[in-house]
């Protein structure tokens, strides 16, 4: 098969397509033709040197893809091959084949392109674990997202308006600005330009949100208990604020707050797989009904994965960067 390598850490020129040996499916596992693989945050920072994969997991880059089922293992009745499929992965998307347990396969939602579902299983499944099964986002209450123009940003604004919150967005640009207001988000906040806190206390008549989900991590751990009303709940999944702050604890208690953090790669098969069965029964139906669309900037070939690294790098994507296989 071919496969992207990093040759070692470093910039998105360490990255080569080189020819590997294929998977084979161990027992309970199922080996997907990829057809394409999406960009995430975390396979700049494995690129980098700085975030590995999960013992066991492959070391090629790639943590979701779509395809089709090319071979089936040991044990495995709920695929066949031929269907088309997308998949949550630990590892190895960025290549024409891969082996993942059965139960981080989800089919591909009807309706949508099968490069398209390549957008969607990091997203989905980050989101609906984390709004809804960590947080219990309720209709009516207030839901804040950062980064509301990214991969998860643009996903989060839909699936917050579908379960009837009230969604606030923070994001960076114009261009961001217009896409997060067009995908239903009720208060966009230019983050460089306007204070969240501020923006937020004059939207809720000084109340603040319920929920949550924050990409920024350390930077934005204080103002966020600030935006925060009594018995909100802060989610934090992502850390390019860095990791290591200083909180007066009095803040979660006065509010009957609660701090969260998740990661999707570590958990384990049975609980990705968990979110897996959620996330078909209540989010493929929003998108085969086009109520969630996937935001897609850029669809690039496999051999310019260089130059879709660097794309993600510069923070000018809205939404999702697709490898095509
Ligand atoms: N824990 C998990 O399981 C999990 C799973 C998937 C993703 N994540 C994390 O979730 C985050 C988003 O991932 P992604 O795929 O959506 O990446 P992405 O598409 O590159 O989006 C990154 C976002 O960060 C925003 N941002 C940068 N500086 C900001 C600031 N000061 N305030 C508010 N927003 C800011 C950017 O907004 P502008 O471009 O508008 O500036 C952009 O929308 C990443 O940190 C990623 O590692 C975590």
């Amino acid at each position: 098969m071919r496969a992207v390598v990093a040759v070692t850490s470093g910039g998105p020129e360490v990255l080569q397509v080189n020819d590997l040996p294929d998977p084979e499916p161990a027992p309970g596992e199922v080996v997907i033709d990829v057809v394409a693989a999406g960009l995430n945050r975390a396979d700049l920072m494995q690129r980098i040197g700085i975030y590995p994969p999960p013992p066991g997991a492959s070391e090629i880059l790639g943590m979701e893809c779509s395809g089709t089922i090319a071979a089936v293992g040991d044990g495995v009745t709920e695929w066949n091959v031929g269907d088309p499929v997308c998949a949550l992965l630990a590892g190895g998307g960025y290549a024409s084949k891969v082996a993942v347990p059965a139960g981080q396969v989800m089919p591909a939602p009807l309706g949508i392109d099968l490069v398209e579902a390549a957008a969607l299983p990091e997203v989905a499944c980050t989101v609906w674990s984390n709004i809804v099964m960590t947080a219990h986002l309720q209709p009516g209450e207030a839901f804040l997202v950062h980064g509301g123009g990214g991969g998860i940003g643009s996903f989060a604004i839909q699936l917050a308006r579908e379960l009837g919150a009230r969604v606030f967005a923070t994001v960076g640009s114009h261009e961001k600005q217009a896409l997060a207001s067009e995908l239903g988000a009720d208060v966009v906040i230019s983050y460089r330009e306007q204070n969240f806190v501020q923006v937020v206390g004059d939207f809720t008549g000084g109340r603040g949100v319920d929920v949550i989900l924050d990409n920024m991590g350390a930077k934005y751990l204080e103002p966020n208990l600030r935006a925060l009303g009594d018995g909100g709940r802060l989610v934090i999944i992502g850390l390019q604020g860095g990791t290591k702050a200083e909180l007066d604890i009095n803040s979660i208690m006065r509010k009957r707050a609660s701090v969260m953090g998740t990661t999707l790669r570590s958990r384990p098969v049975a609980g990705k797989a968990a979110i897996c069965v959620q996330v078909v029964e209540n989010v493929w139906p929003l998108v085969t009904a086009g109520k969630i669309r996937p935001i897609i900037h850029r669809v690039l070939p496999l051999e310019r994965v260089a130059e879709a690294h660097a794309l993600m790098e510069s923070g000018e994507h809205t939404g999702k960067i697709l490898l095509k296989v």
